[in-house]
């Protein structure tokens, strides 16, 4: 053997033993720590109105409504982000992330679409008006052919689930009555202005199952401002 063979055998030998130190070195590391990451801390909304001014949907329906429905998606929506925020999702088995980011999507439209409810709820009739009336018009044809579709909406979510949203798509420039069936279905990339809750939560207290009353009163009761500030705002975006 040559000195220069002699020399790679050794040095093979040296890299070998380096790379099995390596490995068992390796071997006893604990399990990689997940990154700890920011997580955006959700609160309630106070109820701003006051619930026993609102005509047609009783006092109690309202703050049960709010304090523990709407609290209640709150919650999950914290607790499902903490969880998030702790996993490997290199490790995390796929079923259990696909349903973290169900509940997630669920709980952050419910969130938010509650939120436009009660913001959306007058302690005094209003009316349409100004450029959210004028959009109204140009969009659905007449103020009574955008009630009718979004009436018809609530009316065709007949299993007590469920939300009538009008929205304002940025993409198109115009407005849109959109149907969700679930927390989870919502216009994608529209900006919502209104939404009329169809869970039975939101209305058996008063009105059991029907459901036709509570969208009567819920359309008297449209506070009409708030719709219309959202819509100002959804127009810059
Ligand atoms: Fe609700």
């Amino acid at each position: 053997m040559t000195d220069i063979s002699r020399r790679s055998l050794a040095m093979g030998a040296g890299l070998l033993a380096c790379g099995l130190a390596v490995g068992a070195r390796s071997q006893q590391m604990p399990p990689q720590v997940a990154i700890a990451v920011p997580v955006p801390k959700a609160t309630p909304k106070p109820l701003i109105l006051n619930p026993e001014k609102v005509k047609g949907l009783s006092a109690d329906l309202l703050r049960n409504h709010h304090d523990k429905d709407y609290a209640d998606a709150v919650k999950t929506l914290n607790a499902v982000g903490e969880e998030l925020a702790r996993l490997d999702f290199s490790a995390v088995p796929p079923e259990k992330l696909g349903k973290l980011k169900r509940d997630e999507q669920a709980a952050q439209n419910s969130t938010v679409l509650h939120e436009i409810y009660f913001d959306g709820l007058a302690e005094a009739p209003t009316q349409p008006a100004g450029l959210l009336a004028q959009a109204l018009s140009r969009d659905f044809g007449s103020l009574d052919r955008w009630k009718a579709e979004f009436v018809g909406i609530g009316k065709s979510l007949a299993s007590g689930t469920g939300w009538v949203i009008l929205a304002y798509a940025p993409r198109d420039k115009r407005l849109v009555n959109s149907r969700a069936e679930n927390d989870s279905m919502a216009p994608a990339g529209a900006v919502p202005l209104l939404a009329m809750d169809m869970y039975d939560h939101a209305y058996a207290a008063d009105y059991g199952t029907d459901t036709a009353k509570y969208i009567d009163a819920f359309m008297l009761a449209i506070k009409w401002t708030n719709a219309e500030r959202l819509y100002r705002e959804a127009m810059r975006v």
